[in-house]
């Protein structure tokens, strides 16, 4: 039998996109981003979101499509974030997906953006299957899951406050970087030294929770008292510091959760799972604990349509089709489909 041929859009945030999978196989993954226009304002501004949203989400699906080498004729869903997000910007992808599927009767799937983040590493390997425990870190969540069958997790732990990307845009921001905050810092860190002691944000106690609120007091007290004393320091070893502290408690509580349940596959997602030292240390903590490590590439770590695409097809195949009236969701939990 065929497998499905299933076109994601994706529209939460700032990404425009929109990508086509057969299966597991990836036929293109397209992205138009408004993060540089919302650079400009320190954050993302929804009603600019959205605008910029209507201008690219028909050039984005009909680039996807191009790019696929398929005719929208031979689709057989349309799967589309409909929450978590910016509800405006949620509205323009679910409205145009609707509009989509209706026209060419084929069904309509409504998808979880953070279900999409974990199913962003199917695509990685045709093989994956569950169960496994992923690291889920990205601007709005952060959590260590175990993934039991495709669609039904426990949720080991999480971040008591913080998301770990909205701490690194927060940090940002006190170090006068850019937004988005983290491939600003993790650039600023590579120039640093972690040589500042950094409080111990739940190392050892709180399960597998951990928490971002007294690292990112720490840091700004620290940056605020040097600057009005006048005091000369190392934005850099700022950097490098803090991101060795937010993100190597994320590690050692991911191993350790993979070995308490017994697995040996781990996998990865969210924004945060760009970050090319988490890479890096998370593969050495895998590869020293015996575990195998299964990590979307760095584009389709932070949002994308192709992660869409991919948690779709697994609707698809337990026959999870969405209403016509499904309507945009601000903030839905990670359970629902
Ligand atoms: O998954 P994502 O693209 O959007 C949400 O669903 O939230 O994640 C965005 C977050 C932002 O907070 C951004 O600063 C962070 O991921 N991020 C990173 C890196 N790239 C993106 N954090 C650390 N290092 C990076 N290289
Ligand atoms: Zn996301």
């Amino acid at each position: 039998m065929k497998e499905p041929l299933i076109l994601g859009i994706e529209s939460s945030c700032d990404e425009t996109a929109a990508a086509v999978i057969r299966g597991r196989s990836l036929l293109s993954d397209e992205i138009i981003s408004s993060a540089q226009l919302q650079a400009k304002f320190g954050g993302v501004v929804p009603e600019l979101a959205s605008r910029a949203h209507t201008d690219a989400v028909d050039e984005v699906t009909s680039r996807a499509l191009r790019s696929a080498g398929v005719k929208k004729e031979e689709l057989d869903a349309v799967a589309v974030t409909y929450g978590a997000g910016l509800l405006g910007a949620l509205l323009v992808g679910l409205s145009f997906a609707k509009g989509l599927a209706y026209a060419l009767n084929i069904p309509l799937i409504g998808v979880n953006h953070i279900r999409g983040h974990l199913a962003a590493a199917y695509l990685e390997d045709a093989a994956l299957e569950p169960p496994f425990v992923t690291l889920l870190a990205s601007g709005g969540h952060t959590a260590i899951l175990y993934a039991k069958t495709e669609t039904q997790f426990e949720i080991l732990g999480g971040t008591l406050d913080d998301a770990a990307g909205e701490a690194f845009d927060k940090i940002a921001r006190v170090l006068g970087l850019p937004y988005p905050g983290g491939p600003h810092i993790e650039a600023l860190a590579r120039e640093g030294n972690p040589v500042i002691p950094m409080p111990r944000m739940l190392k050892g106690t709180g399960g597998y929770n951990f928490s971002y609120s007294g690292l990112k007091t720490y840091i700004i007290n620290y940056v605020h008292t040097a600057e009005q004393r006048g005091e000369a320091f190392s934005r850099a070893d700022v950097a490098c510091s803090f991101q060795h502290a937010a993100l190597d408690i994320l590690i050692q509580k991911t191993v350790e959760a993979a070995s308490e349940k017994k697995t040996d596959t781990v996998t990865a997602g969210g924004g945060v799972i760009a970050n090319g030292y988490l890479r890096e240390k998370l593969a050495e903590a895998c590869r020293r604990a015996g575990l195998k490590l299964v990590i979307p590439v760095k584009r389709r770590c932070t949002d994308n349509a192709a992660m869409i695409a991919a948690e779709g097809l697994i609707q698809y195949r337990a026959g999870n089709f969405s209403p016509f009236t499904i309507n945009a969701v601000p903030s839905i939990p990670l359970h629902m489909n």
